[in-house]
This record gives C-alpha cells, structure tokens and sequence, in this order.
C-alpha cells in the first residue's frame, strides 16, 4: 500500500488530502500538524474550518485509510510521498519584511524531513512558494539527511482550490499542475504523483512542466485573478460618477469570449489569505531581479484594492453628515468571502477598523464567523509596508465600541446604516420592510457587494449607495459638500 503523508492540517492540507483518500482507497494518508488544537478538531465532530461537503468527505474516510495525528516523524518516516502544505505567510521582519514569503514553517520542515527518513521520498510542494524554493529545499534535504544514500524528488504540485467551494473544486479541478526535474528520475516522480490525481481527474488536465514553471504559474494565477477584481473595482469607481452600471459593464465583458465571466463581480475590495501575500510576494521576485516596472506594475492591484475600502469608508462617512460619531452601524458579514468562516484580510477588517477611527459603534453579524475572531481581528494591528494600509489597530476602547449578534435585525435594530460586507446569500432574503421600521432616519444601506435590489430598498425609504451604481440624487449632494 503506498503511503502518503500530508504536512499542514490547514484550508489547504486537509480538504486536499481528505479528497486524495476519498479518490484513493487503495492509499493511506496521514495528515499530521505540530497544532494539537487543530489535529484534536480534525479528529472530533466539529472540524477546525468550514466548507461545504467537507465533513461528509472526512466521514467517509477517517479511520479507514484517512488519519490525523500530531506523530509527524512517525508519519513522515513511514510514507513514500510527502505532501507540505504548511503556511508561507509574509515576512513580518527582517530582509524582505512586507512582501517576501516567510519560509520558516517549509524550512523547518524540510529539516525534519531530512532527519527521520530512511528510504526515498517524493516531496511536493503544496504550499505557494516563491519560485525556484525547490532548488532551496533540495540542498536542505540533501545537506541534512542522516542516512546515506537517500534519494529525494522534489515536485511543485500547487493548489488552486478556492475557499468555500474547496471540495467541488478538488472534486473536479480545472487542471492540476505537476513540475518537476526533466531528468530521468524527475520524470519517474511526476508519473507517480500523475497516477494518484488520475485516479479521479481527466488526464488531460494534468499538465505537467518545468519545476520553475509550476511555482512561478501559482503566483502568476492568484495575481491575474486579484487584477481582474481590481481592474473591475476600478471601472465601479468610474461607474459611480458617470451614470454606468458595473454590473452591465461587467456583463457585457463577459459575453467577450477572450474575457470570460469569471472574476468580474465588483466588490469592496478582494481579501483572502493568498491574493495580497502572492502579489507582495512576486513584487518582492521582480525587485531582487531588477525588474523595477513588472514590480511596480502589480503593486498597483494592491493599491486600487486599498483604494476601494478607504473609498467605502468614506462614502458611509461623507453620506451620513460626514460624522458617525456615536452613530450604530450594522455589518452585515466579516468573512471574506461567502461559505466560509475564514477572515484572513477579509476587507471587513479594514472597513470596521476605519469606520471605528471616525468613532462609529458598530454591530456585526456573519452566519460563520466567531465573535472571538471578530474581536481578535479587530484588535490586531496590521503593519504597515509599502503600499497603502490606511488603517491600524485598533485600541481596546474603541474595540468596546464593537458588539457581535447573533442575527440581522439585532444587528440593525436602532442603526443609522447598514453595510453589506459578505455576500451571505440569507442577506437577499432579509425583511428590510421590517429592519427599516426599526431603524434611525434617515436609514442608509451601503452595499459593498453589489448584491440587493436597489430599487425595492429604496422604495422602502432606504438611502441606498452600491459599489459601482450610479449615485442617487442624496448622495450625490452629500459628495458635493464634503
Ligand atoms: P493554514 O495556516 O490554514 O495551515 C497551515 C498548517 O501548517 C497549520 O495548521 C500549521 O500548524 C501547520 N504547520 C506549520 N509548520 C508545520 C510543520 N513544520 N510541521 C507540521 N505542521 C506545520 O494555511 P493554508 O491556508 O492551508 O495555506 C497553506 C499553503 O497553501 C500556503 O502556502 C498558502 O499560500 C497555500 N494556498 C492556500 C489556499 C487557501 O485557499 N487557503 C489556496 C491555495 C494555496
Ligand atoms: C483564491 C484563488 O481564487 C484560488 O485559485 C487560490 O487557490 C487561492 O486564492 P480564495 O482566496 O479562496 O481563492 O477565494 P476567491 O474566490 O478567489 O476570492 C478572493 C477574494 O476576492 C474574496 O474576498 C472575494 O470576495 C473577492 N472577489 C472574488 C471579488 O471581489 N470579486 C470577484 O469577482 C471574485
């Protein structure tokens, strides 16, 4: 029976590996982690994250030929092929500080892995890593193995799942993408991870390719999707003021067949732990390779990103008096995205945190996310870089000015406005009739995921502003004075 071992038991590492033991019955896997916390979650009834169908995926294979634990050299000894899907945050300090990935968790464990195997091993770079980290993890392999003789293959398997839709997209990829040596024993190893994927995926989605090619086509992935939204951020602004509709322009693009329709939704900005990290991260390569223009080319997908929060933040200010001072404002989603609970630079951060600067008493509800981690994310601070982070964190009195319900008509009760900041599919189907009799007025809503029906709100009373919809006639006045 060949065996796999997974490192890194996060968004990434179990889903995946949960999918290969599912397609795989004939393999054992082994995902194992240095968190307790997160492998004992694993193990129990309430999995350590969310996304749909998941826990059926795990239900079916744990205890037969799926295993958490947190034995990671035991694993690690015993299996032929190792996944690592640890985290490659960005540095926070030192050379690169800001942009480059911080590749501690990898090194680390490329040292243990050099340490307790005795026989070859396949090791696939599952994480996102800066491209040419294989030639890197290679010397750490080979300059610390104890015992002699020990051949490893190092492959760049990246992964492109999406949160909140993981398992459908692990089920039935758009590709998988495999690199590797161009020698002999480098093409053997891609035709043995090959064969795994070919258990569920087409064979002609599974491209194969230089070791540089695969982890420089990751980073490439997430920074043109982040530049899509932001391309389409940038026309809401341009749409806000010239009467156009982003949805309709965002329409018409996609009946473009050289465009597509994907990745055209305007919104309040991307979040997400990968879209910033990847794009620093490549800013970082094209600066340590002179390449001054390509660097400042992406920099700016961060920069209209940070524009399109502070733009939000300004407009929920300037529409309301130009003060909400004292003033409850319901957030409507903290997650950065639907279907998951996860809040990594999710945007709600940015905009609570400025809305909390101009002294706003703030009321957030999310179907997934916990009032801990809002409370965690709020009173974190971010650190600022080179591009334009507006906002820090925030002190514990002003975070006394956040409280986090349990529904939407607690949330909005005696609020002046709401924001809309996840697209929660149960925020459509609200009773705004019934919020709107409850709230102060005039009563503002601010959609920053261009999500509900204008007209109907507006025909309730609301003052409504969408990211990237003409401004109404209040809006309009309030721009001109402020
Ligand atoms: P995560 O933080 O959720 O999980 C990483 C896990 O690795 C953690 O549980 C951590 O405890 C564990 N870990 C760290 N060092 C370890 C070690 N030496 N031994 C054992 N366990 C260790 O991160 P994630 O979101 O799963 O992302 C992992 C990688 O995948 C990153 O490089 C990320 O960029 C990439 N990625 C993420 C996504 C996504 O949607 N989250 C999608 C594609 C690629
Ligand atoms: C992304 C990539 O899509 C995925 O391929 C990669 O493996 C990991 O990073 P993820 O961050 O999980 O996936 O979610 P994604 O659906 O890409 O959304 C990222 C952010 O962009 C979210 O905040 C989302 O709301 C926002 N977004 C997405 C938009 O604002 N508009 C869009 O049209 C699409």
């Amino acid at each position: 029976m060949v065996k796999i071992c997974g490192i890194g038991a996060g968004y990434v590492g179990g889903p995946t590996m949960a999918v290969i033991a599912l397609k795989c019955p004939s393999i054992e896997v082994a995902v194992v982690d240095i968190s307790h916390s997160r492998i004992s979650a694993w193990n129990s009834k309430k999995l350590p994250i969310y996304e749909p169908g998941l826990e059926e995926v795990v239900n079916q294979c744990r205890g037969k030929n799926l295993l958490f634990s947190t034995d990671v050299e035991k694993h690690v000894y015993e299996a032929d092929i190792i996944f690592v899907s640890v985290n490659t945050p960005t540095k926070i300090r030192g050379l690169g500080a800001g942009k480059a990935a911080d590749l501690t968790y990898w090194e680390s464990a490329a040292r243990m892995i050099a340490d307790v195997s005795n026989s070859n091993k396949i090791v696939i770079e599952k994480s996102t890593v800066p491209v040419r980290t294989a030639e890197a993890i290679e010397k750490i392999l080979t300059h610390n193995t104890n015992s002699k003789g020990i051949k490893y293959q190092i492959l760049s398997n990246p992964e492109f799942l999406s949160e909140g839709t993981a398992i459908q997209d692990l089920l039935n990829p758009d590709r998988v993408l495999i690199g590797g040596n161009q020698d002999p024993e480098g093409l053997e190893a891609i035709q043995k991870l090959k064969a795994i994927y070919a258990h569920w995926v087409p064979e002609d989605r599974i491209i194969t390719t230089n070791l540089w090619s695969a982890e420089l086509s990751k980073l490439a992935d997430n920074a043109f999707l982040a530049q899509r939204i932001s391309s389409i951020n940038a026309m809401s602004a341009l749409c806000e003021t010239t009467g156009a509709e982003v949805s309709q322009v965002s329409l018409a693009l996609s009946k473009n067949t050289k465009i597509g329709p994907k990745f055209l939704n305007a919104s309040v900005g991307f979040g997400g732990s990968c879209f910033q990290k990847d794009i620093l991260n490549l800013v970082y390569i094209c600066e340590s390779n002179g390449l001054t223009e390509v660097a400042n080319y992406w920099k700016e997908v961060i920069k209209v990103n940070d524009y399109q929060k502070s733009r939000f933040v300004h407009r929920v200010v300037t529409s309301m008096f130009n003060t909400v001072s004292g003033k409850k404002i319901a957030i409507l989603g903290f997650a950065f995205k639907k279907d998951t609970s996860d809040t990594r630079k999710t945007p709600a951060i940015d905009v609570c945190k400025g809305l909390l600067g101009d002294n706003a008493c703030l009321s957030i509800y999310d179907p997934r996310v916990t009032e801990e981690q809002i409370q965690k994310d709020l009173s974190m601070g971010d650190v600022e870089w080179d591009h334009p982070i507006h906002l820090q964190a925030v002190s514990s009195t002003v975070v006394k000015q956040v409280n986090v319900v349990g529904d939407p008509y607690e949330a909005t009760r005696d609020a002046h406005g709401i924001c809309i900041l996840t697209e929660w599919d149960e925020f459509k189907t609200i009773d705004y009739e019934r919020v709107y009799d409850k709230m102060e007025k005039p009563a503002f809503v601010f959609d920053g995921r261009n999500m509900l029906n204008v007209d109907k709100l507006r025909e309730i009373g609301f003052i409504v502003y969408s990211i990237g919809r003409p401004l109404d006639q209040w809006l309009k006045n309030m721009q001109i004075m402020n």
